[in-house]
């Protein structure tokens, strides 16, 4: 992926709300973290094929909110040029944990996450559940609680 270039979107571009929505079903959630947080884009020859996004939680952690690659460009590695490129950052602006969150029905992400050095933390029980209006199902498997992992950095 020599052609991939990631950046922060820029004040003129709108934001990929098809792409974050792949990663998390609700608008609502979406909107609360996005005024606090950073986005960053995936390019390749100026069009956008990724996203991931930044929430500082404290002056030492923060956490990837949302990830996602466009379908087509899926298993080609870029996920993982995501996390390594959100550590990169995270390290540069001196925070000590990287955090991430997904259900516990998202086995593929669950296995991504930890090959890249991540580790369970803890779980919010119930969270999708008590927060998404719909069931939400992955692999044959309800979503119910939220499965956090952490980064040292
Ligand atoms: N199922 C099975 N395996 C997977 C999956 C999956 N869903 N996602 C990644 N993997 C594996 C790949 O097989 C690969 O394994 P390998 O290194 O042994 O070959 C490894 O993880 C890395 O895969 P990449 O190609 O780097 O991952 P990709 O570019 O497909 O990006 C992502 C992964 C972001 C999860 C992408 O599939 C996606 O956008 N999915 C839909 C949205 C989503 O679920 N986002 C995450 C929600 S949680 C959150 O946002 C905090």
């Amino acid at each position: 992926m020599d052609n991939l270039i990631i950046k922060t979107l820029a004040e003129n571009e709108q934001i990929p709300y098809e792409l974050l929505l792949s990663a998390d079903p609700s608008l609502e959630a979406i909107n609360m973290y996005l005024p606090n947080s950073t986005i960053y884009l995936a390019h390749i020859h100026n069009e956008v094929i990724a996203e991931y996004v930044l929430y500082p939680l404290s002056d030492d952690d923060i956490e990837i909110k949302n990830i996602a690659v466009l379908e087509s460009y899926q298993g080609q590695g870029i996920g993982k040029l995501l996390l390594k490129d959100a550590t990169r950052r995270a390290i540069d602006s001196g925070y000590k944990s990287l955090l991430i969150g997904t259900s516990n029905a998202s086995i593929g992400q669950l296995y991504l996450y930890q090959q890249q050095g991540f580790e369970l933390s803890g779980i919010k029980m119930n969270f999708f559940i008590d927060n998404y209006t719909e069931p939400i199902y992955e692999n044959g498997i309800q979503c119910r609680h939220m499965i956090m992992l952490t980064k040292v950095l």
